[in-house]
């Protein structure tokens, strides 16, 4: 028996990285997936692959997304993006994008799915964290603070959606193995002043006792047990998946 069969899943960000891995993950566990992206091509590419459905969507349009009814029973607030610079070099609009995509829009996109998840008495809400909603590092402010208030978001969504079947958690990789970090080796390199080579060994992994990137099969597998019918009684938490990172 598949474990998501008759759930529709949207998963924002699903178009590439993790979104991508959990959107195959629960394709093969039988849920209908919606690949949410603004890579609106690779989002079709991936969702006739897994005879899911494609919705091209710029989540940083929030105006958009205030009056939306999202016929979900599990979303997975996934998309992201990520810019290191120190706080006096930090572009203000920059800033701003970044809690507009990884805090409005997940708090936007949770709202429209409520209402329809209460009717059903059923929801799973899984928020793409990070090692980063619960710790920090320098030149990481936006990303950093976002995180940490998608943490609390989660919390609160977790103690509305009880009553009505509905569990919300955060799922919070170290580094992933994706295109995500790959852009910032070239930034880190500079903000910390040592060749790109040195990045992964130097600054990425230091804190983790486990020297290797995460899979994101790995978090995906995670994603699809929360959102399976064993984790009912999983709800405002955070799982974190970081090599022993936080441990310390
Ligand atoms: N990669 C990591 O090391 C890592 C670690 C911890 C947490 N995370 C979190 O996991 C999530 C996914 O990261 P990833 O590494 O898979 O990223 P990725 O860059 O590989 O993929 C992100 C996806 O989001 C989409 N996207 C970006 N902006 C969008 C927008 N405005 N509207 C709609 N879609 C948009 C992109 O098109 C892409 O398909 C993010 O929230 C990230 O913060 C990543």
């Amino acid at each position: 028996m598949s474990t998501l069969s008759g759930r529709r899943a949207v998963i924002t960000g699903g178009a590439a990285g993790i979104g991508a891995a959990i959107a195959r993950s629960f394709a093969a566990e039988g849920a209908h997936v919606v690949i949410a992206d603004r890579d609106a091509a690779a989002a079709e590419q991936l969702a006739s692959e897994l005879g899911g459905e494609a919705w091209g969507v710029d989540l940083l349009d929030v105006a958009s997304l205030e009056s939306l009814s999202l016929e979900a029973d599990i979303l997975v607030n996934n998309a992201g993006i990520q810019r290191v610079a120190p706080i006096q070099d930090y572009e203000p609009e920059m800033w701003r994008r970044i809690h507009t995509l990884m805090l409005e829009a997940p708090f936007l996109l949770i709202r429209a799915a409520l209402p329809g998840m209460y009717e059903r008495g059923f929801g799973r809400i899984i928020n793409l964290s990070s090692v980063h909603g619960l710790r920090a590092s320098a030149f990481k402010s936006a990303y950093v603070a976002a995180k940490h208030g998608l943490e609390g978001l989660s919390k609160v969504t977790a103690l509305e959606g009880a009553a009505h079947g509905v569990t919300s958690n955060c799922i919070n990789p170290g580094y992933v193995k994706t295109a995500l970090v790959e852009a910032q080796i070239a930034d880190q390199a500079k903000t910390h002043g040592i060749p790109e080579s040195e990045v992964l060994e130097k600054v990425m992994l230091t804190e983790a006792a486990i020297k290797r990137l995460v899979e994101p099969e790995e978090v995906a597998s995670l994603a699809t047990w929360l959102a399976g019918p064993h984790a009912g009684m999983v709800t405002g938490t955070s799982y974190v998946m970081d090599g022993g990172w936080s441990a310390r």
